[in-house]
């Protein structure tokens, strides 16, 4: 047996976290030996998680880097915007680096990172977990078994969810895309990845609408204050209330973003809520995130797709349509009918498929951390330049399609993807 790898993380946040603790569980094939954030109390997690005497902490990524290579593989889990950075820095020194999704926040430098990374003759394997979930690797091996026939159209969305709309992209870390990216790249490049894994092939011609229109200011209810701990008179009935981060939505929803969520009061979080971005009114943030969006795509060989990501609405849907069959399957299938993905064959009767995952996730993230963590051994093992499940070769067009949708949403065009990244000045 090959000696374990060691494993470092540039940002000790939630995902670091997953991600250690699903490796913690497999000593003999990772050892996590650093960790760096300048939130002291998130490296010691990552300590207390490594079991580790000799982990070494860092309180910056710099710091990190600084002290050479002294892991195999570099988790890089910042956010959105820093991952070029950390990543860029992580190759330099011959890191292998697991890179949290979106790779970049722009064209350019997700295009930048894979040259960087061809240079350097490293891995890069990207955090698109849901390639790694047992719903959508059952779905890949019936598209696999032919079972389909040839793919003529998929449609596929996303239901973000009220709330958590309204905590990750109204209130949130990705609630302007200035400041992180437009909801498209930061939310729904998994689904574009997804679309483009599922279909095989690659997108030539895009089509996007979409904007924000309900979490605005003109939305607000008579008398509503900037934050609701400012005494709303709508409080009791406003599903957006952020004192419910007090009660219902404590957990998981606080717990990501206030690091004493498990043993504050009531008075503290509500103290927590006069200054934090997530006690604002919904109504009264800078957000400019989307709060509905669809694509019309046209891939190789005609093959053409829709996806809508829409706030309102729970769950991941698809519906694949082959010359032989229908899959159809996602949130409310599992929720409603008891079954994860029904085969409709034009001849024949329905198949139904339930999978099973290693772990709860949430809705179709199902199993998606614990693959992708089972996957990481394999595929950092794997001969430089071999492909990888989710390695850069595949992973960098998905991101292409979202940042051309979000070309075509604001321009109000259809993208043609070859002549898109040609007069961007990406690759031809
Ligand atoms: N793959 C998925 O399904 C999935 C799900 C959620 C989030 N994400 C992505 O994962 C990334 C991290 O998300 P998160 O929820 O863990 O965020 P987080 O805010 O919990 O963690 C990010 C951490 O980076 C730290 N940090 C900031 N500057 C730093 C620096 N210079 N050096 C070192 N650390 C620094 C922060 O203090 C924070 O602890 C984001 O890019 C997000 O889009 C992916």
């Amino acid at each position: 047996m090959p000696h374990a790898l060691r494993l470092a993380c540039i940002g000790c946040g939630a995902r670091a976290q997953t991600y250690t603790a699903l490796a913690a569980r497999k000593s003999d094939r990772f050892q996590i030996v650093a960790g760096a954030d300048p939130v002291a109390e998130r490296v010691e997690k990552i300590r207390r998680i490594s079991g580790r005497p000799d982990f070494q902490g860092f309180d910056s990524a710099e710091s990190l880097l600084a002290a050479g290579k002294i892991a195999d593989v570099m988790i890089v889990a910042t956010q959105d915007n820093f991952h070029f950075k950390h990543c860029q820095g992580a190759l330099r020194l011959g890191y292998d680096v697991l890179l949290e999704k979106p790779i970049s926040t722009t064209a350019e430098q997700v295009l930048e990172i894979e040259r960087l990374a061809t240079q350097a003759n490293r891995r890069v394997m990207v955090c698109f977990v849901l390639r790694f979930a047992a719903f959508y690797r059952k779905a890949k091996e019936i598209i696999q078994s032919g079972a389909l026939g040839e793919i003529v159209s998929i449609q596929a969305n996303e239901g973000v969810n009220p709330w958590h709309q309204a905590h990750s992209f109204v209130r949130g870390h990705w609630s302007v895309a200035g400041r992180s990216s437009p909801m498209i790249l930061s939310k729904c490049c998994h689904d574009t990845d997804i679309v483009h894994w599922l279909v095989g092939r690659r997108c030539v011609r895009i089509a996007s609408f979409g904007s924000l229109e309900f979490f605005r200011p003109e939305r607000a209810p008579v008398g509503a204050p900037l934050r609701c701990t400012d005494g709303c008179p709508v409080g009791d009935t406003c599903p957006y209330n952020a004192l419910r981060y007090t009660t219902d939505m404590r957990f998981p929803w606080l717990a990501m973003v206030y690091d004493r969520a498990q043993a504050a009061s009531v008075d503290e979080i509500t103290a927590w809520l006069r200054t934090s971005p997530w006690g604002r009114c919904v109504y009264r943030c800078d957000n400019d995130a989307a709060d509905r969006q669809v694509l019309a795509m046209e891939f190789e060989g005609g093959v053409t797709g829709t996806f809508t990501m829409t706030a309102f609405a729970t769950g991941r849907h698809i519906e694949i349509c082959g010359t032989r069959g229908v899959l159809k399957g996602g949130e409310s299938y599992r929720q409603h009918f008891g079954t994860h993905l029904i085969l409709l064959p034009h001849e024949g009767e329905p198949v139904r498929y339930t999978v099973q995952a290693e772990d709860g996730g949430y809705e179709l993230h199902c199993g998606g951390d614990t693959g992708l963590v089972n996957a990481l051994y394999d595929e950092m093992t794997k001969p430089p330049g071999a492909p990888l499940e989710a390695g850069l070769d595949s992973t960098v067009h998905s991101h292409l399609i979202a940042f051309a949708a979000e070309e075509a949403r604001l321009t109000r065009r259809t993208v043609n993807l070859a002549e898109w990244q040609q007069t961007t000045g990406n690759r031809p």
